[in-house]
């Protein structure tokens, strides 16, 4: 699993490679061009960049080049670093990083250049379309209409400027011919989406006509697509998009982002809105954390987009989208992430373009935003405005819908908030409701173990092990002891493998993460570079783990408090650690062996009796030495390899 390249979408940057870069970027170096960090013992401390506090929780370890936040739990290595920071993907922190210290990313054999140079041609192609547009709105004759309309709509010149917002008037040939007298390849202005070709003449012609052209840029600020509104509402359609190139994918890219991620970082929330009118009136109002979809739901790539970037996200949709199934599985899809998700309350029929303009500033902070519900609010109103809740059919009807979302809530607090809400909505005593929960908990409770049960499948635990009981606490504790121990001492890794398997550990980064720290030990290693583990996980090999999830998990266990090995003995603490972890296992083990015991007459089965009974011993012997080292040793299959 940890051999090949870094699988990435343009083809594979050699691991040689990746590890060069890292090796020749130490961490300390990289983030104090961000943070102002100072020493602090063996490590370096400052204040996180990736939240808002005011004492310093974010630390870099030089020895292990790995960095964490105890504060928002931020954590991983340089690149993971370079991405989240710059959010960039993968691909580009390595060649960010591989810039700085000047090393060559060598193009291979599935790295195809000519791709890349074509793309590069058709971001050129975009951007100089972009321009064009622009330059003829503010200059040309023809675009009079077109800035007349602007500007009635409220549009400053400069917010006109920032975001290059254009005009191509009514000409079949204007910008086709300029692109082609430039020297570019009719089929890459064809590609590039700009231009379209007639399928029966084969014949060239401009795609955006007498249409308001609204750039949309990437990260960097590149254009990569246009929209293209009507001048007039008759017009059909509205709106016409670039379509899709291998530069646009409508589905990865939030329109405003070039100019908004500084201020979502900043502020740790964003803003979504549905249209680009709304998000340009934002930004001239002074909010710059706001962007949009491209006229789709939410995917899940703008969501992990959004995930690394801000906390909370505000939703200001209009009523009636907002309202309708997709929308909601989608923003779902965003709480599901880990996000904070608010919905606004829009008046009925205005956008935040609308808003702003006929009710200004202020009252969007205070009457929008400061309003704004969370999304289970927003869902149980919603489902009680489609249920007639004065009938009793209706009651019962919204009561089925609703609880089971009631149920899913983790703090008993809002459970109990959302239950006195609904009581009053449908005059139900919230007694009625709370028994009638309970009842939807134990049965979505049930559900959830059989399927946890199911999901375990992926280990090849001994089926004795695979009773599922409920570990305590004091076990998962002691599993993160010993990975920590291990992360930071690598020759601890020889003694927990005496004792455990990877997947006695409970979750399942921590069952990868023992893995891998066994199958180095096993290969000779002697010493486990942490940093190096990140950068070469491919988060393909296992779609359950999110390799970001695993290398926070990295970085959280490595910092986490620990005895040091100086201090105490660390076989004892390992021994107890394991035995923690298997005692419960054995106790079952020989309460079943006990009990299978009493039905076996030795006079009748001598065999069979002595065979338990020896078992049995042996367990006994266990707890009584607490040496745990009888069960066989060595590494087990972790899933696939
Ligand atoms: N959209 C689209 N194609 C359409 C209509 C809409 O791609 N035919 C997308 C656009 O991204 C648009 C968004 O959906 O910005 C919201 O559409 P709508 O509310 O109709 O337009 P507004 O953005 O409000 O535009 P305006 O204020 O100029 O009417
Ligand atoms: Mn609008």
């Amino acid at each position: 699993m940890f051999s090949g390249g870094v699988n990435l979408m343009e083809g594979i940057i050699p691991e040689e490679t990746v590890e060069e870069i890292r090796i020749k970027n130490d961490i300390v170096s990289v983030i104090s061009k961000y943070v102002d960090i100072k020493k602090k013992g063996k490590n370096y401390q400052g204040l996180c960049p990736f939240h808002n506090e005011k004492t310093p929780s974010f630390n870099v370890s030089p020895d292990k080049q790995l960095f964490y936040c105890f504060g928002c739990g931020e954590g991983g290595n340089v690149f993971s670093f370079i991405m989240k920071i710059n959010n960039l993907t993968f691909p580009e922190a390595c060649e960010y990083l591989a810039d700085q210290v000047r090393v060559e990313i060598p193009h291979n054999r599935l790295q195809n250049p000519e791709y890349i140079e074509e793309k590069e041609n058709i971001k050129k192609i975009n951007n100089l379309t972009a321009h064009f547009y622009h330059k003829l709105l503010l200059k040309s004759n023809k675009a009079e209409p077109a800035k007349n309309y602007l500007y009635k709509r409220g549009l400053k010149k400069e917010t006109i400027d920032r975001f290059l917002v254009g005009f191509a008037p009514y000409d079949w040939n204007l910008l086709t011919n300029l692109l082609l007298k430039k020297g570019f390849d009719k089929e890459l202005v064809v590609k590039a989406g700009v231009v379209g070709k007639s399928s029966k003449e084969n014949r060239l012609y401009d795609r955006f006509r007498n249409r308001i052209i609204f750039p949309i840029k990437d990260q960097k600020g590149d254009v990569i697509g246009f929209g293209g509104r009507v001048l007039s509402d008759k017009d059909h359609p509205k709106y016409l998009n670039s379509p899709e190139t291998p530069v646009f994918n409508k589905r990865k890219i939030l329109y405003g982002i070039d100019l908004s991620y500084k201020e979502i970082r900043k502020t740790n929330s964003v803003l979504i809105v549905e249209g680009y009118m709304d998000v340009i009136m934002m930004h001239q109002f002074g909010f710059k954390n706001v962007l949009a979809p491209l006229g789709t739901s939410f995917t899940e790539d703008q969501g992990r987009l959004l995930k690394y970037n801000a906390k909370k996200i505000y939703i200001a949709f209009d009523a009636d989208i907002a309202g309708e199934a997709a929308a909601i599985r989608s923003l779902e899809l965003l709480q599901n992430l880990g996000l904070q998700v608010r919905v606004c309350n829009l008046p009925e029929g205005l956008d935040p373009d609308d808003y702003l303009n006929s009710y200004g500033k202020d009252k969007f902070i205070n009457e929008i935003l400061k309003r704004s519900q969370p999304l289970m609010y927003y869902r149980l109103r919603q489902a009680a405005k489609l249920k007639d809740i004065e009938s009793i059919e209706g009651k019962k009807e919204f009561v089925e819908e609703v609880l089971p979302l009631i149920a899913n809530l983790n703090s008993a607090v809002e459970q109990e908030e959302y239950l006195k809400m609904i009581s009053d909505w449908i005059g139900t005593g919230k007694n009625t409701l709370e028994k009638e929960l309970i009842r939807i908990t134990n049965k979505i409770g049930k559900e959830y173990k059989n399927k946890n049960y199911k999901n375990k499948d992926y280990t090849n635990r001994k089926k004795d092990n695979q009773d599922s009981y409920r570990k305590g606490k004091g076990q998962l504790r002691a599993q993160e002891e010993l990975i920590t121990l291990m992360l930071n001492y690598f020759e601890t890794v020889q003694l927990v493998k005496e004792y455990l398997y990877p997947d006695d550990f409970d979750k399942k980064e921590w069952s990868l993460i023992v893995h891998c720290l066994f199958v180095l030990e096993s290969q000779g290693e002697t010493e486990f570079d942490l940093s190096m583990l990140m950068s070469n996980v491919n988060s393909k090999s296992d779609k359950d783990i999110d390799v970001n999830d695993l290398e926070k998990e990295i970085s959280r266990l490595t910092f986490r408090e620990h005895p040091k090995p100086e201090e105490i003995s660390i076989n004892k603490v390992i021994k107890d650690c394991a035995f923690k972890i298997k005692g419960k296992d054995l106790e079952r083990r020989k309460e079943q062996l006990q009990e299978s015991l009493k039905k076996i007459d030795p006079g009748e089965e001598y065999e069979k009796y002595r065979e338990v009974l020896l078992e049995l011993q042996k367990y006994i012997k266990i707890e009584k030495t607490k040496n745990l080292n009888l069960e066989g040793r060595g590494v087990r299959k972790y899933g696939k390899e």
